[in-house]
Formats: C-alpha cells, structure tokens, sequence
C-alpha cells in the first residue's frame, strides 16, 4: 500500500514523479503528492486528496517550479482519512525537509506525545509526520541527512519505507526500509528509488534489491547502500524483465480487460522453459530436491485470491507428490503456533511478493526452522528474498487491483511444483508427468477459446444482472476455491453481496439463502472425467433449482446434461478435473468485471483497496 517514488538526476523530476506514481496508483489511491528541489534551491511541494489525476489538474492548473531532484507518493489511508492535510509528502525542518512513507509505524503515540512534550506542532493526523519530525529534529543537530536517518529509525517500530530530501542538499534523496519494498533503479548519471520497478522501469531496466533494514543515499553519480548501524552491505543487482508497455494499458478500456485478456499468456509464459522432452525441470530449483525429500508436510500459505490459488494447487500436489498438504491464510497462520519445523515445507504465494501478511508468516515459518519456498511474480520483491527458493510466475505486471492474470499463472507455478516435487520424490513416473504436461501445454489455447467465444455473451448477460443484489457461487472438489474466486472478484469490484460455497455444504445451513430468482453460479464437473462430481454437482442443481434459484451453469462444452436445469450456461472446453479451475475462472472474472463495468464503476481501481496490501 502506498506508492514512492524518488529522482535524482539532470532532468526536471516532476514529469517522472508523476509518470511513476501513475505506474503506481495501483498501490493506493487515496491521495497524492510531490516535493521538488527547484533550482533556486527552494522546495516546493503539492498534495491532493483523491486520485492522481486531482493532484495533476492542479499542478496544470498552478504549476510548481521544477527541479531535478524530487520524491512522489500515492496514498492509501491508514493514519488520518483521505484529506489533502494527511496526504503526503509531510514536513519538517521549518519546511525544509519533505518525507513519504509506506507503511505503518506502531509507536507513533507514544513519540507523537514526545514531540507534542517538546513544543512541536503537527498538522496532520498521520504517523508518518512524526517520523518527519524525528528526522527533522536529527537533522537540524547533525546536518547529515544519512545520520539523521539513521537516528531516526531507530526510534521507530513497525513497517516502513520512508524516503526524505532536503532543501539544503539538492542531488541527494535518502531512504531507509523496515519489512516494506524500495527497490533502487540504476540510470546513467540519474537514479531512482522506487516501491518497485514499475516506479522507473520507463527509464532504466539496472536494478539493486536493497535488503531489510538498510539506509539507501542516491545521488545522480552514486549509491550507497549500508545497513541501520552505518556498515556498507552488498546489494544485488537484477535486470527488470518487465518493458515499460507491459505496464500500460494500451488500447484496452481497463486494466483488468487487458489482464485478464492476457491470461492465455500468463499460463503460457510460466511454463516456458521448464518442460524438456515431457518433464519439468525448474531451473530455480536446481540442486534444491531436500526441500522436497525431507519432508512430510506442505503449508501453502496465501492471501485473498492467490490463497484460492494454493487450495487449488493442493489437490496437484497430493496427487502427483503424495504429501499431504494444508492451506492457510497467511494473518492466521502465525498467531495460532502451528506445529512446524524443518521436516516441514512452507510455500507462499503472493503476486507483489510484498503482503505484509504473507511476508510476516514466511519470516515466522523460518524462523521455527521450516523450509520455505515462494511463488511470485515481482521481482527484487521482499517475500523471496525471504524465501530459501523461488518459483517466478510470468504473468507480466498486474496493474488492475483485482487479481486475474497471476491467478492463473499461480496455478500454472504450483502444477509445474507438484510436477517436479512428485518426480524428486519418485512418486510419478515419467509417462505420467508427460501426460499432464501435455494437460498444461493445452490450457492456454483452450483459455483463448473461451475468450474467443464467450467473453461477448458474458458481458451481455453481466449487463442483464447489473442490478442483482447477491451472487452464490458454487463448486466441489477443485470448483470449489473457484466458487471462492468468482465470489470475491465479484465483490471487490463489484460491490455486490457474493458467496462462494462448497455444492456439498449448501444443505447444511447456506440452503436458506436460496429464495426465487437467486442467481446461483455453479461450476460443473466434467461428465466424461469426473462422472460421479458431475452427477452430484447435477442433484445439486437440482436442489436449489426446486427452491426457485437462477442457474448459471459453468460447463464443458457438449455436456447436454445440465441444459434441463440451467437458466445460462457458459462453456468452457473439455479439460481433465484438474485442469478444469483454469478454464473455469475466466467466465467468472470476465462475468465480475461485465457487471461492475455496466455498474459504471472503475473496476481496475474498486473503493477501500489496494493492490499491494503491505501494512497488517
Ligand atoms: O500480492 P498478493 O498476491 O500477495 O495479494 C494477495 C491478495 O491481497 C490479492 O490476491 C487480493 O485478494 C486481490 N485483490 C483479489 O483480486
């Protein structure tokens, strides 16, 4: 959450401020705002409460002087509501010194109470302006922006990235990080500090990963990264994948409709280069097989949709690797005291690879000496860099705030893992993971042929429901975390009442719900692969059909069986069950985002959210 962006350099920064923060407003969209050195060498800054757009017509309307050395944020509120007042940057040094923030500092009353003690005043409601303050107040003793920093954190606790320039020392922006991103981007003669890569990745693919609690000083010639004692570290160096066109919009209405188009890619892209000759072969776990031989138990550990993800990722891997396997929300994972340890592998998702949630869960798994390996798609992210190995997913930039795109890529990473996992440990033969290779290989062109062929008809009848006030989505065996997903891709943008339930579970309690006219998705089993699902998932139908519910049917192609019980069917081509999620979900994110679409609401940037959700 929140999105930074610093400049160094020779060319007038706001320009590039502005074109990284709208690289960054996935991250928050509460507020935005700049502070510039100008070549007078005063600082000038501008913040707006409302999206970056607000904060663009008014530097159009009343321009800032420019300079070339400036920082950028965009807001999403923790401390103080959306107002111009709480949006960054805040300052300090009698307004010499600007500050951003991403993150959440816990100790910010009791510090707060402590410069309120000294005579100083704030003017936000933000814990970020009592980090200001502190560098402020350290600065103004020591005049060395880097010592400053260094005095400062270690007064402060919690999460925080913090970025500051002062007025007094143009050609020089610093930053410090605690368990939140900053990634540094390397130019020629310029530099930039970033949330991510999409921050810089418009002008230089250089990268440097700067590790927890390091202190980062940019100058347009130099970098210097050292830790929160003064010592040097080594940082490392990575060239961004990304281009800078994967992260635009291009031609498309949104976002999501250009990621959720590039679906058949994602799938595609993730399993390029690790099949050979019929068995996967991850290069990045090359010379890792006792993570998969000395253990008895998998935790997939997860948020939100990528959670949906690892439940589907469970039935692959205690089918092809025969570990059992449980799936855990990240946030609860850690506060119960599971019972782990080092014969124990830990497998996080996360397509930012920064959720706080998910972050803190892996740092506690190795901590209690469990192996831990993670599937992301960001690079230089912070979770695999915590990780003892990695599974990149290829989904390219997710921009949209709903998750479509890396959640297919996520299914895609954690098959090709129960694929190798089930090879090192002897459990598949070759013959078999040949088969469902060939399974995997298929799926992109099948999920093209559903775009192909239902997306037009989909969106029609999303239109139809625009004024539906509650969806039941329903699913069993791997439909069942697909109902999930289609529930909560209808909620997040939509703004509608939505359930996802297990077929099975409907009888015992949720039953009640249905009422005539409910509108009730329903995954269907395939009837030539999995006949006894497929006769059950039926009855089910029939069930709540008795009771007056909508049937959408999700279902194979030339299954004639649920025609009789079914108000719509949306068809998706013939796959083996465990291929099925796959295909299954594209109808649903493109049914979530027809509807909030026709609704007239912005579905690449829904209220109350954020892409990167990096505070607890
Ligand atoms: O970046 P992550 O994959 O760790 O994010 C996890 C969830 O916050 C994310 O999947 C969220 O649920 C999506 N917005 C859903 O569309």
């Amino acid at each position: 959450m929140c999105g930074i962006i610093g400049y160094v350099g020779p060319r007038p920064s706001q320009d590039i401020l502005i074109s990284g923060l709208a690289r960054l407003e996935y991250r928050g969209y509460d507020s935005a705002g700049i502070a510039v050195i100008d070549g007078e060498g005063s600082l000038g800054t501008r913040k707006r409460a409302g999206k970056l757009q607000v904060l663009r017509d008014d530097l159009a309307a009343h321009p800032l002087a420019d300079g070339t050395t400036g920082i950028g944020h965009t807001r999403w509120a923790t401390h103080g509501g959306p107002t111009d007042a709480n949006a960054h940057p805040h300052l300090a040094d009698d307004d010499k010194l600007a500050v951003i923030h991403n993150g959440i500092i816990e100790n910010f009353a009791d510090l707060k109470a402590e410069l309120v003690d000294a005579g100083h005043t704030f003017r936000s409601e933000t814990d970020t302006e009592v980090a200001a303050a502190l560098l402020g107040r350290e600065y103004a003793a020591s005049g060395d922006l880097v010592e400053a920093f260094r005095a400062t954190v270690s007064r402060l606790e919690g999460a925080f990235t913090l970025l500051a320039l002062h007025r007094d020392q143009p050609g020089l922006v610093v930053g410090a990080r605690r368990n939140s991103p900053l990634v540094i981007g390397l130019g020629d003669g310029e530099n930039f500090l970033g949330s991510d890569v999409a921050a810089f990745v418009e002008h230089t693919r250089h990268a440097l990963a700067i590790g927890q609690d390091e202190i980062v000083a940019i100058t347009p010639d130099e970098v210097t990264v050292t830790d929160f004692s003064g010592d040097a570290v080594d940082v490392e160096p990575f060239e961004v994948v990304w281009d800078a066109a994967a992260a635009d919009k291009g031609g498309w209405s949104s976002f999501m409709a250009k990621e959720v188009s590039e679906e058949p890619e994602a799938v595609a892209n993730t399993i390029r280069g690790r099949v050979h000759d019929g068995i996967v072969e991850i290069p990045e776990l090359d010379g890792l097989d006792e993570l998969f031989t000395d253990i008895d138990r998998i935790i997939v550990i997860a948020c939100g949709t990528a959670a949906y993800a690892g439940m589907v990722g469970k039935y692959a891997l205690e089918q092809w690797a025969r570990v059992p396997v449980d799936v855990e929300l990240a946030h609860e994972f850690r506060y119960r005291d599971p019972v782990i340890g080092a014969r124990t592998l830990v497998v996080s998702i996360s397509q930012s690879g920064e959720t706080m949630d998910t972050l803190m869960a892996v740092k506690f798994a190795r901590e209690a000496g469990a192996k831990t390996l993670s599937i992301c798609n960001t690079q230089g992210a912070t979770i695999p860099r915590e990780s003892d190995a990695i599974v990149y997913t290829h989904a390219g930039p997710e921009v949209a705030v709903a998750s479509t795109k890396a959640f297919v890529a996520q299914i895609t990473a954690l098959y090709l893992l129960a694929l190798h996992v089930g090879r090192v440990r002897g459990a598949l033969d070759a013959e078999t993971i040949a088969a469902q290779v060939a399974q995997l290989e298929a799926v992109p062109e099948k999920i093209a042929r559903v775009l192909a062929t239902e997306q037009e008809h989909i969106e029609q009848f999303a239109h139809w429901m625009a004024d539906t006030r509650s969806v039941i989505f329903l699913g069993r065996h791997v439909g069942y975390p697909i109902a999930l997903e289609g529930a909560l891709k209808l909620k997040e943008i939509s703004y509608i009442h939505a359930e996802g339930f297990a077929a099975g579970e409907l009888k015992h309690g949720p039953i009640a719900l249905i009422e005539p006219g409910q509108p009730v998705f329903v995954m269907v089993p395939s009837p030539s692969s999995s006949p006894l699902l497929h006769a059950k998932v039926v009855s089910n139908i029939q069930e709540i059909r008795a009771r007056g519910a909508r049937i959408i049917a999700v279902a194979e192609e030339g299954d004639a069986a649920v025609l009789p019980f079914a108000d719509e069917v949306l068809r998706i081509p013939l796959a083996e069950p465990l291929f099925e999620p796959l295909l299954a979900v594209v109808p649903l994110h493109i049914f979530a985002m027809g509807l909030a679409t026709a609704k007239g609401l912005d579905v690449d940037q829904p209220r109350n959210l954020a892409k990167s959700v990096t505070v607890e």
